[in-house]
Order: C-alpha cells, then sequence, then structure tokens
C-alpha cells in the first residue's frame, strides 16, 4: 500500500477527535542517517532524523497536519500562528491544501527567506509585527479567545499529537529508542512531543539534550528573555509557551537543557554539510549540544546510540551562508583557462 501519510499510519496512537477530516501532504517517514565520520571521534553510534525532509522543509508539517485535519473537521474556516517562519510556511501549505484561509504573524526582519516565501508562495496573508515572537505569539492567542478563529501554534494539543510521531518512526526503525536524543528547543513544542511520544509508545526511553541558543536561553535562565537574540531565528523566542514540559522532560527522562553560542551552532552546521547535510542553523544546536557536551565526557555518549533532530532544511535560510562566502570566480568560458586553474 503507498504512504498515505502520518494519521493514516500512526492514527491509532494520535488522540484526534472524531471530526477530524485528513489533509495530508505525505509527510513524516524521514530518514535516519547515519553520520559514521563524527561517530568515530565522539565513539558512539550517531544518527541525524533528518525533518528538513518534510513537504515544506521542516518537523512542522507533522504536527501541521494533525491541526489543520481537526479544524477542517470542525468546519473552521481561518487559522492563525506567531511564527519565526517554519511553522508560518507549513500551516500555509496546509491550510493551502484544505482550502481555508491562512494569517501569519512573524517578528520584522527576522524570519529567513526561504521561509517568508515559502508563506508566500502557499497564499497565506503574512503580517509583520514591530515586535518579537513572544509577543506575535501572546496576539494570535488573544484574538484566537475572543473569535472563531483557530490558532495552529503549538498551544494547540494537536499540534503535539501530530509531532509524536517522530519518536515512533524512530522506535519503529531501531526496534527501540535510543539512549540519547538532542534537539534544539524554541517554543519547547517539539521536546514535550517527543518525550509524550516515547512514553507512550513504550519502547523504552532515550535521556533527552534539549539545546537553546545563548542569547535565547530562557530554560537555562530560570527566567524569560525580553530581548532574545540569535543567528538561529527559528529559536529566537524569550518566553516558551510550552517551558514547564520542556523542563519536566529534561529532568524525568534524566537528561538536560543547554545553551550553546552561534559560534558553536554555526561550526556545527559546517560539520553536517561536512557530511553531506545541510540543515538550517537551529537545526544544528543538537548536535552543537552534543559535542560540547561529549568532550568532557558530560552525556557518555561513548558506545551509545545518539539521534540528533535536525528540524529543518538548510534551504530554508540561504543567507547565512551567501552573506558570508566568497563570490565564485568568474572566468572565461575556454577549456584551456579552466585546465590551468583546476590543474589536472
Ligand atoms: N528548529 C526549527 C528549525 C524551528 O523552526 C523551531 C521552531 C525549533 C527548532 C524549535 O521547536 O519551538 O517546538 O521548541 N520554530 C517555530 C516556528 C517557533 O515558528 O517555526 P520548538
Amino acid at each position: 500500500m503507498p504512504y498515505q501519510g502520518l494519521i493514516h499510519r500512526y492514527g491509532p496512537y494520535l488522540n484526534l477527535p472524531a471530526h477530524t477530516q485528513i489533509v495530508s501532504l505525505l509527510e513524516g517517514n524521514t530518514p535516519l542517517v547515519p553520520l559514521p565520520g563524527l561517530a568515530r571521534e565522539l565513539n558512539c553510534e550517531l544518527f541525524v532524523k533528518f525533518e528538513g525532509l518534510n513537504p515544506t522543509g521542516s518537523f512542522k508539517d507533522r504536527g501541521m497536519t494533525a491541526a489543520i485535519s481537526e479544524a477542517l473537521g470542525r468546519r473552521v474556516k481561518t487559522v492563525i500562528c506567531a511564527s519565526t517562519g517554519n511553522t508560518a510556511a507549513s500551516a500555509a501549505a496546509y491550510a493551502a491544501r484544505a482550502g481555508l484561509r491562512c494569517i501569519v504573524l512573524i517578528p520584522e526582519g527576522k524570519v529567513a527567506t526561504g521561509k517568508l516565501a515559502g508563506a508566500i508562495a502557499y497564499g497565506a496573508e503574512v503580517i509583520q509585527i514591530q515586535g518579537s515572537f513572544d509577543d506575535a505569539l501572546t496576539l494570535v492567542v488573544e484574538i484566537t479567545q475572543k473569535t472563531p478563529i483557530a490558532l495552529v501554534n503549538s498551544i494547540n494539543p494537536y499540534r503535539i499529537e501530530g509531532q509524536k510521531t517522530s519518536p515512533f518512526e524512530i522506535c519503529d526503525e531501531f526496534g527501540s529508542a535510543p539512549d540519547w536524543l538532542c534537539l534544539p528547543v524554541g517554543n519547547a513544542g517539539n521536546i514535550t512531543s517527543y518525550w509524550a511520544g516515547f512514553k507512550q509508545y513504550q519502547k523504552g526511553l532515550p535521556r533527552i539534550l534539549g539545546v537553546q541558543a545563548e542569547g535565547a536561553a530562557p530554560l537555562v535562565l530560570g527566567r524569560p528573555v525580553e530581548k532574545p537574540e540569535t543567528i538561529a531565528t527559528a529559536i529566537r523566542i524569550g518566553k516558551p509557551a510550552r517551558g514547564e514540559q520542556a523542563l519536566e522532560a529534561a529532568h524525568e527522562s534524566n537528561g538536560k537543557i543547554i545553551a550553546v553560542s552561534d559560534a558553536q551552532i554555526l561550526d556545527a552546521q559546517r560539520i553536517l554539510a561536512s557530511e553531506g547535510l545541510w540543515v538550517e542553523p537551529a537545526s544544528a544546536a543538537g548536535l552543537a549540544g552534543l559535542i560540547a557536551e561529549t568532550g568532557s565526557d558530560r552525556i557518555e555518549a561513548k558506545g551509545r546510540r545518539v539521534v540528533i533532530v535536525c528540524t529543518g532544511h538548510g534551504m530554508k535560510d540561504p543567507s547565512i551562508i551567501t552573506e558570508s562566502f566568497e563570490i565564485p570566480q568568474v572566468i572565461p568560458a575556454d577549456y584551456q583557462t579552466l585546465f590551468d586553474m583546476i590543474g589536472g
């Protein structure tokens, strides 16, 4: 039987209401790509759950198939979200598929080009606000409390249901949960979903390493960050909606939440690219955290199976690369010039 998407595959494990009307782009079913080079260095078994290969290029599609399917089934006409970009593109695509109006609020000037372009291409009404993601989230919560517009941020419980499918896939592929799972933490919906999914599936529990960017690390600091700042704009969030649950996941799993610098994130992005995986900066935070922690053996990765979740594709944020690279050399379209330049 051809693949029919996540709700079809894992429906019995997802707490979705009977009125749910499936809207799918055949999301999920993403590969666990081994990283043999780095695994040798870190002396562990290492895999990337490459969520950038979802239909809109990020893990958000898992939760969005569930949230939009539920909204459509209850005859919602309009959906809205606040977003650092990926949720916006995903909501826009699934709303388009379902024939719903989609409004997205983004922080002015802080959304990577590939995400903004996606949201516009799929036909969302994009509004920039003079404020942060956290301000945008406050606004969309208020408007959905006062109007029939449906909220599709990860405060929506069906988003969490959909995102549980990634831990299900990991357990199905390996036969059990890995020893460690490392992932970036922004608004904290994803870490909450992974922990809920592993607990529900009963194939063992990983220890969870949640990683924030140093300039946007409220869960590490233990207080909200009023003006979060990081090059990893996807996780530029100062007041995570599911912060409590993120801390619980780290604590219950005997894991931790740590912060890494932008330089460590960019290094991890380069390392992943050197093994053939181009991910957006926030997506590299999980690996940056793993490297920071294994350096001193603090997470005892040796001999263990470790999965790092790479949440979004590198093509989401091309300017992080193009702003820093040297413009490729220009030569005449001439064989001898080419040969002289590159050698034999
Ligand atoms: N990685 C990427 C690429 C993201 O886009 C996000 C969140 C995260 C990690 C963090 O996930 O919020 O569940 O802890 N992006 C949201 C958005 C906020 O609007 O696209 P989280």
